[in-house]
């Protein structure tokens, strides 16, 4: 396993979160600092508004941070975004693009999300880039075309393990309590490694894939457990720093 193929245990807060919040993210800094932390990367997205305390919250700590989105462009006249260069200059080191909540309240495409991800790289930020079927195309059967076209149009050319980490979150499964099989988890990251594969060589197979969508300390060990889960998208259950830690510490079986 190369150094980029270290799992990657992600929380992401969406729009949750306020000052209050910081003992929750200084518990979860301080509950992974531990031997596990070489094996697991783990990393917190919350609002852009605690960026910037939050990182210096993880000073000694292996918890990354990351945003949950940045505006394509460099810098200028865009009302309301944040830029990669931002994210980086809060000691942000991830960005979340593509997330489906994104796509369904500000229309992002999947061209969008591949200039967003480009941004994010060309400011040195890796980006976490979200894909996933609506529960009417899984129903129509579609989940994999849907995956082949949102992986072809949304990662951008020469992405490697280290610029990009790719997120399946069906979006029927986000925040519902209802999860994908295991065959049918396994099924679609089997078949994102060989679109990636297919793509980029040998460097797809660096590239992480997460799975997320109702994810939590019940279902986490298993789910890790499924070949080509690179790693975790967690939201309601990154909340609290107990759920959190409980997630994490359920590699610590899987390394045992
Ligand atoms: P939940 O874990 O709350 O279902 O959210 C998943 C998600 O959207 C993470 O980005």
């Amino acid at each position: 396993m190369t150094t980029a193929m270290r799992p990657l245990m992600a929380g992401n807060w969406k729009m949750n979160g306020t000052r209050d919040s910081l003992t929750e993210i200084k518990a979860i800094a301080d509950g992974v600092k531990n031997p596990l932390s070489e094996k697991i990367e783990t990393l917190l997205c919350p609002p852009a508004t605690l960026l910037y305390v939050a990182t210096a919250l993880c000073d000694d700590s292996p918890l990354a941070i990351g945003a949950q989105d940045c505006h394509q462009g460099v810098s200028g006249a865009h009302t309301g975004d944040i830029s990669a260069a931002m994210i980086a200059d809060c000691f942000g080191t991830y960005v979340i693009v593509g997330h489906s909540e994104r796509r369904r309240d500000h229309g992002d495409t999947n061209e969008l999300v591949r200039a967003k991800a480009a941004a994010a790289n060309a400011a040195g930020l890796t980006a976490i880039i979200c894909v996933g079927e609506t529960d009417e195309e899984r129903k129509a059967g579609e989940t994999l075309d849907v995956l082949r076209r949102q992986i072809f149009a949304s990662v951008p050319e020469g992405a490697t393990g280290e610029t990009t980490v790719i997120a399946y979150e069906p979006v029927w499964a986000i925040g519902t309590g209802k999860t994908p099989t295991r065959p049918d988890i396994e099924a679609a990251h089997a078949f994102m490694r060989l679109e990636l594969f297919e793509r980029f060589g040998a460097e797809g197979k660096n590239i992480r894939l997460l799975y997320g969508g109702s994810a939590n300390p019940r279902n986490a060990s298993e789910i890790i457990g499924i070949a080509d889960v690179n790693g975790l998208l967690v939201g309601g259950a990154s909340l609290k720093a107990a759920d959190f830690l409980a997630i994490y510490g359920a590699y610590e079986q899987l390394h045992a």
